[in-house]
């Protein structure tokens, strides 16, 4: 696929990129503009080139049901008086315009156990650090896209009515989820600890 996206500096878009959790979805995102933005984060590297990352995007109906399945699973495990907050917050990202979900193929990660027994153990650890990958290429391509998104994590909560409702193949678990739309909030101020204690020359 032929990309189109305008890219502003890698240092601007590094530095632009902030969890925005209240979203709109108008004007409206077109599906061929988030599609470009997944193709490009396809670039993201994976160990072994084993490429176990999935991903499903979700935009319309489909994204708002899934905000409306969060919000059903939560609602029995959050207690009533904090259940507000809860639902203002999913409400922010079901406004949006979609939700990226990221899935690791167990199947693939089995696959290279087998061709690699002397890194077996090394392999769960290198999916999720790929996957990790995938999730901030894709999180950095929508940012620098001028679109607002941020990182959830309500798996392993969802998994089983994501799988039945998006007809998600058995081996596939759920890693991530990214709701993005129309940035309808700046983000909150961010504090970054001394470089120094960070990093360190030799
Ligand atoms: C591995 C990882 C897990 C995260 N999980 C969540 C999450 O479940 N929900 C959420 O709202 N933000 C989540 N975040 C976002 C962080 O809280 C956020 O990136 C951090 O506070 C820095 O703020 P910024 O994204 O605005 O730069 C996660 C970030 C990372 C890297």
């Amino acid at each position: 696929m032929t990309n189109t996206l305008q890219t502003k500096t890698l240092a601007a878009a590094i530095q632009k990129r902030r969890s925005i959790r209240k979203l709109s979805h108008s004007p409206a995102i077109s599906r061929e503009k988030v599609e470009e933005i997944v193709q490009l984060a396809l670039n993201a590297p994976s160990a072994f080139n084993m490429q176990s990352g999935r991903v499903v995007v979700l935009m319309g109906e489909n994204h708002e049901k899934l905000w409306d399945i969060v919000k059903e699973t939560l609602r029995p495990l959050v207690p009533a008086d904090a259940f507000g907050d809860t639902e203002a917050r999913l409400e922010g990202f079901r406004n949006g315009a979609g939700t990226v979900l990221f899935f690791e193929n167990q199947a693939t990660v089995e696959k290279y156990q087998e061709m690699a027994p002397l890194y077996k153990d090394q392999f769960p650890g290198w999916s999720l650090q790929g996957s990790g990958m995938l999730q901030y290429a894709v999180w950095l391509s929508l940012s620098a896209q001028g679109l607002g998104a941020s990182l959830q994590h309500y798996n392993p909560l969802i998994d089983e009515q994501v799988k039945q409702q998006w007809d998600i193949p058995g081996d596939w678990t759920l890693t991530a989820q990214i709701p993005f739309g129309r940035p309808e909030e700046s983000p909150a101020k961010r504090t970054f600890l001394p470089y120094e204690e960070v990093v360190k020359w030799h």
